[in-house]
């Protein structure tokens, strides 16, 4: 009985929240994972369109749907509801690698699902065997400034868009333009590769995800025909979704609702991230509008999803909160499974002294590893300089909540409300960063952000389970710290997510 009551009450209170809206664009104002799955799905009930405008295989969205887990890629989280009903888009922002997609609809054939929902757009960006190949080089190849990839060759396909070399999905179509544009490509690439070392270039095309070695030829290091073979192949398989998707949603503005459904975060932004330790597509909402076909002006309300009261980062780049610094960061890298950590590091828990195990016990309470590499993620308290930085470039503070019932049990929790600035003076725009100065918003740049110490505000915890949907009876020591945070970044508070499942959402 409390399910149904439950439902009712967040069908009515998401109703009510987007009464006036017709196109929402779901963000995250972190470095990702900050559970958007969750809410991808849940307004996925609610739009009649869902659309993927950014990354490509780099994302990885956890999906619940109906007592089963998905982990999706490149399907828009839409992909599970009413099939008579939705449209389900694939934008021209997004970088597909047709294996992955094609594995994604595989999982729906299996589960007895069809996919004649979903159309794709004939102008998102082709990740071919080169892209991931030159990804994984040069992230083996770099001393320092490694940005940590997940290897799957987006950064590289990215580049060959705006270095005008790139092969869009509709060439999936031509085999005389995919063959043409191909070896164009390949002929660029190659007087770089020629100079790379054989054994690493043979190591990766061996790897799984590039066949085996299937695409390698050893005089050549591409087999151009197996490429070619396999490509058209695959977009044989898909044909019946490529089309011009751009057209689609925009005669759908104003008339059907519309869901923009982002991938990684602001903080991975290529525009306004973390630069360099960034991804390769504007992961802001600006950016996300854009790859779905629209422009910002389309867009209703922007909700943007904010991890407390704690963040993660995976991969390299500046982490100024981060528990354990170096310590952690340096454990992340070295790529242990979530099985081995928690075996090795069993006492680890929410309230350790060592800040360094202090972060795994959250690792483990929040299940923070990687849903596309597995990496574990780092892990720190929540950052207000760069959620204030992140909001600036967003312009809406409309924000939704999420995971805070990892923190249950947590004693104390450290909010950082300021940084204090330990680098050498450094002009930045038109003023001077000096040492010790106090910065309530952060500089995105890493080299900035790396002599950042947090000043950090310092709460009792609620310690308690969070288990009320109304606002008015959380614990005092949770609407203590909730308030300090919403006051100090004036932020507008729509949604708390207290837990993984639908009705663990409170609307505010
Ligand atoms: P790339 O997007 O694979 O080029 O990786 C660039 C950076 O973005 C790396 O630090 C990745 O770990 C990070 N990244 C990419 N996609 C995601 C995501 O979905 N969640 C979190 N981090 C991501």
């Amino acid at each position: 009985m409390k399910n149904i009551v439950e439902l009712n009450r967040l069908d009515r209170d998401c109703a009510k929240l987007l009464q006036d809206v017709k196109t929402l664009a779901l963000v995250c104002y972190q470095w990702g994972d900050t559970g958007k799955g969750k809410f991808a799905d849940f307004f996925a009930s609610w739009a009649d369109i869902i659309a993927r405008g950014t990354g490509g295989a780099n994302a990885g969205h956890t999906i619940k749907f109906r007592g089963k887990e998905y982990v999706f890629h490149l399907l828009p989280s839409g992909i599970l509801h009413d099939i008579d009903k939705k449209v389900n888009i694939i934008g021209r922002g997004v970088a597909i690698f047709p294996k992955t997609l094609i594995n994604e609809l595989k999982i729906l054939e299996k589960e007895g699902k069809t996919y004649n929902h979903l159309i794709i757009s004939q102008d998102a960006k082709l990740i071919m065997p080169q892209h991931i190949l030159l990804d994984r080089l040069k992230e083996i190849n770099l001393d320092s400034g490694k940005v940590g990839t997940t290897g799957k060759g987006v950064g590289p396909a990215y580049v060959d868009h705006y270095d005008r070399c790139g092969l869009i999905m509709n060439d999936l179509q031509n085999i005389d333009i995919f063959c043409k544009k191909l070896k164009q490509n390949l002929k660029t690439k190659m007087i770089f590769l020629r100079n790379c070392d054989s054994e690493s270039i043979k190591k990766i095309m061996f790897h799984k995800d590039l066949e085996f070695g299937y695409f390698y030829s050893k005089k050549n290091i591409f087999a151009i025909d197996a490429i070619v073979e396999s490509y058209i192949k695959q977009g044989k398989e898909i044909k019946e979704l490529i089309c011009d998707t751009d057209f689609f949603i925009q005669a759908s503005v104003g008339k059907k609702k519309i869901l923009l459904e982002g991938a990684q975060g602001i903080l991975l932004s290529i525009d306004y991230g973390t630069y360099p330790y960034v991804t390769s597509s504007d992961s802001s909402g600006d950016g996300l509008a854009r790859g779905a076909g629209l422009c910002s002006k389309d867009v209703d309300m922007t909700l943007g999803i904010v991890k407390a009261f704690y963040e993660t980062r995976v991969g390299n780049g500046p982490f100024p909160t981060e528990l354990g610094g170096k310590r952690s960061s340096n454990w992340c890298r070295k790529l242990i499974s979530k099985e081995t950590e928690q075996k090795i590091f069993s006492y680890a828990s929410v309230n350790s002294i060592d800040p360094f195990f202090q972060g795994i016990g959250i690792r483990k309470a929040g299940n923070e590893y990687g849903a596309t590499t597995g990496r574990p993620r780092r892990i720190g308290w929540l950052d207000l300089p760069l959620l204030r930085y992140a909001l600036k470039c967003s312009r809406s503070n409309n924000v939704i909540l999420t995971k805070v019932d990892v923190l249950n049990e947590c004693k104390e929790i450290k909010i950082c409300n300021e940084y204090i600035y330990k680098g050498k003076p450094v002009k930045v725009g038109a003023n001077n960063l000096r040492p010790n100065n106090i910065l309530r918003v952060a500089v995105p740049y890493a080299e900035i952000l790396d002599k950042c110490q947090p000043l950090y505000q310092i709460f009792e915890g609620w310690q308690d389970e969070i288990n009320s949907s109304n606002v008015n009876e959380l614990p005092d020591q949770f609407k203590k710290i909730l308030n300090f945070v919403k006051d100090s970044c004036n932020l507008n508070i729509k949604i708390i997510s207290i837990g993984p499942g639908r009705d663990d959402t409170m609307f505010v």
